[in-house]
């Protein structure tokens, strides 16, 4: 009986010693409760950045280990605002959407029609305790279409003419080219 009642005491004990002495040097970015550190729940690296052009689509990256059984919401960090709630849009934007696999943990921002006011920082936050968060950073271009060696171009009579059109800054594939 004496024995039993030490074995449930010695792993507290040594754990309330190993916690104290972390928190002495280093801090850990998530502890629970118990001052042990929680796990990172995410698969996205964090501070990742998405670079999409104006009037498309973005699509912000969220992956949380399967095993997470709480509700993903999404915070931009300009006003602090709540974008999406688990499945729900909260804002009335309605250009915000959540993009959700079921038993993979993708939990994708989708803003449509992209403006130039969009860019800077997305919150992805994980409601446990104590909440854990990743950052996408939303980077917008301007695609612009440019032909090469213009302004002036100076040929021969009767030689053939090629000329090339390139897409700059472009991240969508564009639906037509006109000529
Ligand atoms: C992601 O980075 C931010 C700082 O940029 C930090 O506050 C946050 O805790 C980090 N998240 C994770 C899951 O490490």
């Amino acid at each position: 009986m004496e024995l039993k009642k030490w074995n449930l005491h010695v792993p507290w004990f040594l754990l309330l010693l190993s916690s104290t002495h972390s928190d002495v040097g280093k801090k850990t970015s998530f502890q629970n409760h118990f001052g042990s550190p929680l796990q990172n729940q995410f698969n996205t690296k964090n501070n990742t950045r998405v670079i999409a052009q104006k009037g498309g689509l973005a699509i912000l990256p969220c992956v949380v280990k399967i095993n997470s059984p709480a509700t993903v919401s999404w915070i931009r960090r300009k006003d602090f605002q709540l974008l999406t709630l688990g499945l729900s849009t909260h804002s009335s934007d309605k250009r915000f959407l959540v993009e959700h696999t079921r038993h993979m943990g993708h939990w994708s921002l989708r803003i449509k029609a992209v403006r130039e006011e969009d860019r800077g920082f997305y919150e992805c936050q994980l409601s446990i305790y104590p909440t854990q968060s990743i950052f996408i950073e939303l980077k917008i271009v301007e695609a612009a279409a440019e032909i090469s060696s213009a302004p002036e171009l100076h040929i021969d009579e009767a030689s053939t003419l090629r000329l090339e059109c390139k897409l700059k800054r472009a991240t969508e594939n564009p639906s037509f080219v006109f000529w």
